[in-house]
């Protein structure tokens, strides 16, 4: 099996800065599972269908692919396209999607078809996978699993950073709101709940950086491919 590294947490943790990073570090593959769940509003929102019907935004989903291609050197560090139209930061980490992903997100047939899609994807090559349900639902073998945690502040402040840089427009008080309101509700979501995986590594960054965060990753990965060696 090719190196798998699972990094889950709440919304604006670090999780994809950070995820990058131990990609790039190992010379694995990278994806952000969150982008799918995101591709998945933009269309929705696209052709008016009603985030809270399960069934309809599966047959969206089946009529117009998700398209993921693992590219280190895209802007995102993949590509990502929804029936057939290639989509970017901008499209992805938009207000509109943000207000309505964690809705289209909480259905069992949405999110079967999403581990479907993430698991074919870990199967080609060494990867690090960001998301909320990757050590506990997507990759439960997964040798090195990471539930990455910041204090609010902290999450604000990142999420801030990484919004103006993508041109997204930031009022701070609605941002504090809208982290909290998906934090409720990916947390209480009857299918897959956020939580940490029980042999997940909680690792809280309100106090390292992301070069810190990583160091540690890495640490880890070593020692458990040395024990899986030597075993
Ligand atoms: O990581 P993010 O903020 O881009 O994720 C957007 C939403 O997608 C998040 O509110 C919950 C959902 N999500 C999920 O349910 N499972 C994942 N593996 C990744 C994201």
């Amino acid at each position: 099996m090719h190196l798998q590294i699972a990094i889950d947490g709440p919304a604006a943790s670090g999780k994809t800065t950070v995820a990058r990073a131990t990609a790039r570090r190992l010379n694995a593959l990278y994806l952000d599972t969150g982008a799918m769940y995101r591709a998945l509003a933009y269309l929705a929102l696209r052709t008016g269908t009603d985030v809270d019907n399960g069934a309809a935004l599966a047959r969206l989903l089946a009529a117009s692919p998700i398209e993921v291609h693992l590219d280190r050197e895209a802007p995102l560090g993949f590509r990502i396209s929804a029936g057939g139209q290639e989509l970017d930061e901008a499209a992805l980490q938009s207000n509109e999607v943000t207000a309505i992903v964690s809705a289209v997100s909480a259905h069992a047939e949405v999110r079967s078809a999403m581990v479907r899609a993430q698991r074919r994807i870990a199967e080609g090559a060494p990867v690090v996978m960001a998301g909320r349900d990757i050590g506990s639902v997507v990759l439960p073998d997964a040798p090195v699993k990471i539930y990455l945690t910041a204090s609010a502040e902290a999450r604000i402040a990142r999420r801030r950073a990484q919004l103006e840089e993508s041109g997204v427009n930031v009022n701070a008080r609605r941002l504090a709101a809208e982290i909290e309101e998906r934090d409720r509700l990916d947390e209480t979501r009857t299918v897959s709940p956020l939580a940490p995986a029980p042999d997940a590594h909680v690792i809280d960054s309100s106090d390292i950086d992301a070069a810190g965060v990583v160091d540690q990753i890495c640490k880890l990965a070593s020692s458990k491919l040395a024990s899986r060696m030597s075993s």
